[in-house]
């Protein structure tokens, strides 16, 4: 991108502290702790890839820490997984999203040019990285997989790209326990079009291992959405077996 955005051309998904600017608030407050909402990685001299970095301030955060960072983001025009709820006019609910994810777009480039970034960005889907993109070190999906419609498809994906290290942060709801559970999150009455799911720890802890990411641990941490606090976990998961292709002589 050549031109930064304006400010008021912007929807900022993250709040920043940025250079130049001073304290933008948005939806999103990872600023107090974001490396426990990241699994206390070490991001130095690792290549990392961020599915769905919104207005960036994870990606940013792990530059800083010393990574090169590749994101990938939706294309504005591109629709989310959309839950076809009944009722709801879901061209209507698309044309609006648009809007957003325009200006979710510019809010990742003004943060970027405020910040003297070198994050790249391809603008794609998760289901299907480029090869071009090459390998990465670390593969951070945050708060991404429960707005896809079939979320093992991303992971997938991500673990075929990634040589050492997962990252996967998500809603924790206690009710589930830790059975290996992905509890469907639309229903009649709550209308939810942009979420499909909320996952068990124990979702991960089982299936995790099956694809050679075997080496887990699993945190929780508080994250500020508006003005509520939501409890999330984090899970690490460590490459135990060298990817598929490598196992075919
Ligand atoms: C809830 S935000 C999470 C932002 C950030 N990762 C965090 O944890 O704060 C989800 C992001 O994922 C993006 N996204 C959703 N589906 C995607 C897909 N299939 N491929 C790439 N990005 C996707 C959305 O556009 C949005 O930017």
């Amino acid at each position: 991108m050549t031109d930064v955005p304006r400010l008021e051309d912007c929807v900022f998904y993250h709040s920043f502290d940025l250079p130049g600017h001073g304290r933008i608030e948005g939806i999103v407050d990872l600023t107090v702790d974001p490396d426990t909402y990241l699994g206390n990685v070490a991001f130095a001299g690792k290549r990392v890839l961020e599915i769905g970095p919104a207005s960036g301030f994870l990606s940013f955060h792990m530059e800083q820490a010393g990574a090169e960072v590749v994101a990938v983001e939706l294309p504005v025009d591109h629709p989310w997984d959309f839950v076809p709820v009944v009722g709801l006019d879901m061209d209507a609910v698309q044309a609006e999203r648009v809007v957003v994810m325009e200006r979710l777009r510019n809010s990742f480039w003004f943060a970027h040019a405020a910040m003297a970034s070198a994050v790249t960005v391809h603008y794609g889907d998760a289901h299907a990285l480029p090869d071009t993109l090459g390998r990465f070190d670390v593969s951070v999906l945050a708060a991404i997989l429960e707005h896809a419609r079939d979320p093992l498809g991303i992971l997938n994906e991500c673990a075929r790209v990634t040589e050492q290290t997962l990252i996967i942060t998500e809603v924790l709801e206690q009710t589930l326990g830790d059975l290996p559970i992905a509890k469907v999150v639309p229903t009649a009455e709550n209308a939810s079009w942009h979420t499909w799911w909320t996952f068990s720890p124990g979702f991960f802890r089982s299936y995790l291992p099956a694809i050679g990411f075997g080496d887990l641990t699993i945190t929780t941490c508080e994250r500020r959405n508006a003005n509520e606090m939501q409890t999330f976990f984090t899970v690490v998961a460590r490459r135990s077996s060298p990817p598929a292709a490598e196992l075919v002589p």
